[in-house]
């Protein structure tokens, strides 16, 4: 038995639980340095610890900020950027107090959506929060991967200095907008930790902006990794794309372009890409572009069910009825009917049963109500509820994220 109490994160304790996190996720100590750099990515705001007296054992931090949904409207998230539990007082129970308190505080708010990255997929399930877009790893091989003629790939790239690059990618990213569902802002506090501690005067990160007709619509950030060694004289180095973002087809085939003509390079990485994203058929030869790996990116967990199904729009099918139970949040598990016209509670009868983590699964079209039926997540009432939950939540895009946090 472990005592400890759960309460907001005070401004004194903003390091010590930065540094509690950063021990539980095994990542290297920050300087004092360091810490001035990019320590106002770590504000108090939204953060519950968990203390033993006053000692930081546990944390569990997020920050606000708009999320893209089906229909390309936006509702605020919660967007969960840290959780830990120090090494020696774990599965005492100290997240799921963390975890509660958190949601209540989103509740409380009218947060009708949370969402997370998870270290583990068997963590968040069991807090209401369901896998919910999914990201890919392409490796392209170079020199071989060239654009094919037919791919439109107009405009300039050109290579930003470090201060250039912390100045000019926030407004850019504001302006390539959240397009696809999925995506999320990043306010002014995501930047120094994410972006400028690696991309900034300090960091080692490249940055390129692509311009088209109407000025700067695209952007990439790189690193690149050196495989060359004393046995291996012609790897050449790997180019690790870590963030690409771009405002419509011919500024994204454009980066891509330019990633796939830079020297001495022998491959190009790319993690946590849309698993749509058709890089392969840019090419002469599409098995240049290999997917090698697909993971869970964004998990999301419904808050609010009826304001989150509310928010999102869907395509024309027979509405269905869902029961939606949810354990730690109790208000939301009623039943739900979904149509094309909206979404509203309702008494009528359940064609559809689910808990509030598959919702989740299926509210930004990644999973389909079929699926996720087959797989025992969704209890069918009526046998033909599952094609026409198909029907309404279908996305033509995948969902995707494409924010680190
Ligand atoms: C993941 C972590 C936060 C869990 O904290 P915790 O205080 O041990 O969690 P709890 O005691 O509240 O566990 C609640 C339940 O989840 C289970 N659980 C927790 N972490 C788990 C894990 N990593 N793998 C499998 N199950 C886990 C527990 O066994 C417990 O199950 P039960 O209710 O059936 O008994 C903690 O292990 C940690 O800090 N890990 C390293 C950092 C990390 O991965 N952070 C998450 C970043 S997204």
């Amino acid at each position: 038995m472990t005592d400890f109490d759960v309460r907001p994160v005070t401004d004194d304790e903003r390091r010590s639980t930065f540094d509690l996190l950063g021990r539980s996720l095994h990542a290297q100590p920050v300087s004092d340095q360091a810490w001035s750099r990019f320590g106002s990515s770590w504000p108090a705001a939204h953060k519950f610890g968990a203390f033993d007296g006053g000692t930081p054992i546990g944390i569990a931090s997020s920050f606000d900020t708009r999320i893209a949904v089906p229909g390309g409207g936006t509702v605020t998230l919660g967007a969960v950027d840290g959780v830990g539990v120090r090494a020696d007082r774990t599965r005492r129970g100290v997240l799921t107090a963390m975890m509660a308190a958190q949601l209540e505080d989103f509740a409380a708010r009218g947060i009708p959506l949370a969402a997370l990255h998870a270290s583990e997929p068997t963590i968040y399930g069991r807090f209401g929060y369901g896998s919910a877009a999914l990201g890919k790893t392409l490796r392209v091989a170079r020199p071989a991967a060239r654009l094919d003629e037919r791919v439109a790939a107009g405009g300039d790239v050109r290579m930003l200095t470090p201060e250039e690059a912390v100045e000019a990618v926030p407004a850019l990213y504001e302006r390539i907008g959240l397009h696809r569902a999925g995506m999320i802002g990043r306010p002014a506090a995501w930047w120094p930790n994410m972006h400028d501690r690696h991309a900034g005067p300090h960091g080692r990160h490249i940055t390129a902006v692509h311009s088209g007709p109407d000025g700067d619509d695209g952007f990439v950030v790189y690193d690149t990794v050196e495989r060359r060694s004393f046995d291996a004289p012609d790897e050449g180095a790997v180019l690790d794309v870590r963030d690409l973002h771009a405002a419509d087809p011919v500024a994204r085939a454009a980066l891509w372009r330019f990633l796939l003509s830079v020297d001495l390079v022998s491959g190009v990485r790319a993690r946590h890409r849309p698993v749509d994203e058709p890089l392969a058929l840019l090419l002469t030869d599409h098995r240049h572009a290999r997917t090698c790996e697909v993971e869970d990116d964004l998990w999301l967990r419904p808050v609010d069910v009826a304001a989150a199904l509310r928010a999102r729009t869907y395509r024309a099918a027979d509405p269905v009825v869902l029961a939606v139970r949810d354990r730690m949040l109790p208000a939301n598990t009623g039943h739900y009917e979904v149509g094309p016209g909206g979404a509203r509670r309702t008494d009528a009868a359940a064609h559809l049963a689910l808990d509030v983590d598959t919702l989740g699964m299926l509210y930004l079209g990644q999973w389909s109500a079929t699926a996720l039926a087959q797989a025992g997540r969704i209890e069918v009432h009526d046998p033909a509820a599952p094609d026409r939950a198909d029907e309404l939540f279908t996305t033509v895009t995948a969902p995707w994220c494409g924010t680190h946090f």
